[in-house]
């Protein structure tokens, strides 16, 4: 926590899009009258038929529904692409930068347009139709925006799969949503890497075969050339049946309520949930959030680092930029290839002057010194932004520093997959920034602080962080599990949304998220269970019993530390614990890749059996003394024996 304020860098503010009243008074507004606030929000977007309804939202558990503008009629890809034509036709929609520095494209709006046509042509010549799930594991190229707007074009629901999923991460989501239509490539390139994304595909089909949900067909993007297998009954090049199809294909009428995308992410237990969003809400909160957010002007160049197989990249690569004509670039590298520069080498190269990225990115950057930075000009930035994870000051200050040059304000912007879009963040140039702070409420949100009880908490205080009220951007179900969706957000603190943050808000009402207060953690931004980490060791033929908590990690935020209690008879060495490690990259991918794994022969627990997780973060920190009560554990002496080992390891 830091208490230092820094005010709006004064060129900035001079031509920032909202001054300090304007945020006041729009709030307010937003808060006061949210039905007309948003009635006047949808004119945002093009509607083939207008909504007259504007919010029909109960978060009371016994009839839980969420809908905006439900009688309204639109298609994403008329709001994305066609509507632009007649004013920014020649503009650049997507730059993409590829993994060699040498390679760059550039798509106009038109060029777009068409790009989508064909490929949603292709869809539906395979036989995807309206309302199918469509999943999508793909590299960062520019097909995998063209086959999300081309989901969007026809009418199907997109599920985007991080492309570091692993076989079985991927057969799951798969299977889960009955998908039998699946978007690959060939392989993927990140860095000096090669993901092979087509031979984890077909071992994913395989799983989902033997679980009698098999894929009927894999539309493949060739990236690199590689040798692939082919079955020729289901596998489909892109590059030959793109030969054959029409420039037109005509969007779908949609109800604003039909579902857009599926998007899977980890809970505090069992298998990742399928966060579904739908059409009419989500795009006006997405095209608001974009232009308010990054103060964003007609000749931006804008640049969002995360990945399309996050909710970052689905609203801010794609569908927010685009439904506000924006210039959008999409990187297919890492930030450290060829070198530490990279990032900013690729701001000059493109003119960037909106750059989004996660506070991860800012340590391992910081970390390689400033030189890699001042080797760049960065004089077309004027705005950088963080999402993901709580940003520590010293990133930021550097962040604003060094890379920002004291020109460019930090938006910190709190969110999750859950929410669309950005719900707490300083909007640029309407408030001075508290490095460390996501700030205030975006228009429409009111959040609130609870205590353990439910009870709320007042002026500066510290608790759990609740959301009083529907936004249009809010998840509307768990796809498939309608209940788990009421269970998970709205059982806690009933009637309103629990977002799993703690929280703490500060005499002058700024928020600082202080992290998970479930057993989610948030390794490099990303949300991983800790529950699903376990039961991937837990399918290793050594390990008995397994717990795994989070722990402070320099780069990561939060590292994997894994307790694993083994067979009897097994060798607890060096040699298990990295066949432990390869086995959960397996399971999950080298996104869940544990940091530390400690040989535990017991694990804390009460008398009725329960892991006291709790002991088991203080130790994976190194508090020991701060262990808190022991005395109801079934056996005490487990924790000495922890201490031990963990005091051996640091
Ligand atoms: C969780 C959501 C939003 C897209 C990326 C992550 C944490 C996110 C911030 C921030 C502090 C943050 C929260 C949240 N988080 N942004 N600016 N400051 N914490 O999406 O995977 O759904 O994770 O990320 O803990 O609950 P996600």
């Amino acid at each position: 926590m830091s208490d230092i304020t820094h005010p709006v860098p004064s060129k900035f503010a001079a031509l920032a899009n909202l001054s300090p009243a304007q945020y006041k008074e729009t709030y307010a507004r937003s808060i006061a009258d949210p039905e007309a606030f948003w009635g006047e929000q949808a004119k945002r977007l093009n509607w083939m038929t207008a909504p007259t309804q504007i919010k029909d939202v109960s978060w009371d558990k016994s009839d839980l529904h969420v809908r905006w503008y439900a009688d309204g009629i639109l298609n994403v890809t008329e709001n994305c692409l066609d509507r632009h034509l007649k004013t920014r036709g020649d503009k650049v929609a997507i730059i993409w930068e590829g993994d060699s520095p040498e390679e760059s494209k550039t798509f106009t709006y038109r060029e777009l347009h068409r790009e989508v046509c064909r490929f949603a042509n292709v869809m539906k010549a395979n036989g995807a139709k309206k309302g199918d799930r469509i999943t999508i594991y793909m590299p960062m190229i520019p097909e995998a925006a063209f086959a999300m707007l081309a989901c969007a074009r026809i009418g199907a629901v997109h599920s985007v799969v991080f492309g570091g999923f692993s076989p079985d991460a991927l057969a799951g989501r798969i299977v889960d949503c009955d998908s039998t239509f699946v978007i690959t490539a060939d392989e993927g390139l990140r860095g000096t890497k090669r993901v092979p994304l087509k031979v984890n595909c077909d071992a994913a089909c395989d799983i989902a075969a033997k679980a009698a949900k098999p894929v009927k067909t894999v539309l493949c993007v060739r990236r690199t050339g590689a040798d692939v297998d082919w079955d020729a009954d289901r596998d489909v090049w892109l590059d030959d049946a793109v030969q054959t199809v029409s420039d037109d294909c005509a969007p779908e009428p949609m109800n604003a309520e039909d579902p857009l995308f599926i998007l899977y992410t980890s809970g505090s237990t069992g298998q990742p949930k399928g966060v579904l969003h739908t059409t009419g809400g989500y795009l006006v909160w997405a095209s608001l959030t974009h232009e308010a957010v990054f103060d964003l002007k007609e000749d931006d160049v804008y640049w969002c680092s995360a990945d399309v197989g996050w909710v970052t990249g689905h609203t801010y690569i794609v569908y927010g930029p685009l439904a506000n004509g924006a210039t959008t670039l999409m990187f297919e590298g890492v930030p450290t290839y060829p070198d530490a520069s990279r990032f900013w080498q690729v701001c000059d190269k493109h003119q960037v002057s909106l750059f989004y990225t996660a506070p991860t990115a800012i340590r391992a950057l910081m970390r390689e010194g400033d030189g890699p930075v001042k080797a760049t000009s960065r004089s077309s930035l004027r705005l950088l932004g963080t999402v993901g994870e709580p940003i520590n000051p010293e990133a930021w200050e550097w962040y604003f520093n060094v890379v920002g040059e004291t020109r460019c304000p930090i938006v910190d912007t709190w969110w999750q997959t859950e929410t669309g879009g950005a719900m707490i963040v300083p909007l640029p140039g309407t408030t001075p920034m508290k490095p460390g702070s996501a700030s205030l409420p975006f228009f429409g949100i009111e959040p609130a602080l609870v205590d353990a009880e439910g009870n709320e908490l007042f002026g500066a205080a510290e608790g759990n962080l609740i959301i009083k009220d529907s936004w249009p951007g809010q998840m509307r179900t768990v796809y498939g599990d309608h209940d788990r969706f009421v269970q998970t957000y709205f059982s806690t603190y009933p009637g309103n949304y629990f977002t799993g943050d703690g929280c703490r808000r500060d005499e002058d009402g700024f928020y600082w998220i202080t992290g998970r207060v479930d057993d989610v953690i948030n390794v490099s931004g990303h949300r991983m269970g800790t529950a699903e980490v376990e039961s991937a060791l837990v399918s290793h033929d050594a390990v008995a019993e397994a717990a795994v908590v989070g722990y402070p990690h320099d780069i990561k935020g939060q590292g994997i530390y894994a307790y694993v209690t083994t067979i009897p008879g097994s060798a607890d060495d060096d040699a298990l614990r990295s066949d432990l490690i390869k086995h959960v990259r397996r399971e999950i991918g080298p996104i869940a890749t544990p940091d530390l794994v400690q040989f535990a022969p017991g694990l804390p627990k009460t008398r009725s059996g329960k892991i006291m997780r709790r002991i088991l973060r203080k130790i994976a920190e190194n508090s020991f003394d701060a262990l808190g009560d022991t005395s109801t554990l079934s056996d005490p002496e487990v924790v000495d024996d922890l201490i031990a080992k963990r005091m051996n390891r640091a």
